[in-house]
């Protein structure tokens, strides 16, 4: 499937973008085997895909320099009947949501399990720690149940640009681009997890080891 993938839409000379996650690494660990590698460069949501594109001898892209990205491989949490997707599992939305907002092409990779009716998980929502209770407060009244993310030990969990998640559950999103929009819209949030803008391309992996790839 990566390497299906790879083959289809990446080419010469682009500027890629990668998400982060297990999937993204198998993107990455196939583009190792690009014979124009070395014309590619990418851009990563995370430190922990770009160790990743370290080791598969990929070039890295002067990302404040770059407005448009060619593609974009991600992952995702859960897709929903509409191609809505929940993101920020590995905490890495912000930079995930840049560079999806300026991707020519995206690419989404996700097991069969993930792609659901409706959403039935928590919205990972990266929230400036300062407006830790005040977010919090809004979410509430939104109709949330905000987490705060922590690690095994209790500590919170620290997102790459220094902020907290809040994982907040909603009973039910009947619009999930508006709830997108008014979450963002809250003073303290740095990014939602709700991304609504429908990818071009998902590949289906299949528990038989076959995959199939969907265009809304
Ligand atoms: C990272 O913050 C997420 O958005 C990932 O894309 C998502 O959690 C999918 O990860 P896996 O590919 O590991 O399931």
């Amino acid at each position: 499937m990566a390497k299906d993938a790879v083959s289809r839409f990446v080419r010469a000379n682009q500027i890629v973008g990668l998400g982060s996650g297990s999937t993204a690494a198998h993107i990455v660990r196939e583009m190792a085997n690009l014979k124009d590698k070395n014309s590619i460069l990418c851009i990563p949501t995370s430190l922990q895909i770009k160790v990743e594109a370290e080791k598969a001898g990929l070039q890295f892209a002067d990302e404040g320099h770059i407005s448009d990205v060619d593609v974009v491989f991600d992952g995702a949490d859960q897709i929903d009947a509409k191609f809505n997707m929940i993101k920020g599992g590995g905490g890495a939305l912000l930079r995930e949501k840049i560079l999806i907002s300026s991707a020519k092409t995206v690419v989404i990779v996700a097991d069969q399990s993930k792609f659901v009716k409706s959403f039935s998980r928590p919205i990972p929502i990266e929230v400036h720690p300062m407006a830790r209770t005040s977010v919090a407060k809004k979410l509430k009244e939104a109709g949330g149940s905000p987490v705060l993310r922590t690690l095994d030990k209790g500590y919170p969990f620290i997102t790459e640009n220094g902020n907290i998640i809040l994982d907040t559950v909603f009973s039910s999103i009947i619009d999930p681009k508006k709830a997108e929009l008014e979450l963002k819209g809250i003073a303290g949030v740095m990014e939602v997890g709700l991304f609504c803008r429908a990818a071009d391309s998902y590949y289906v992996a299949k528990e038989d080891g076959t995959f199939e790839i969907v265009r809304p």
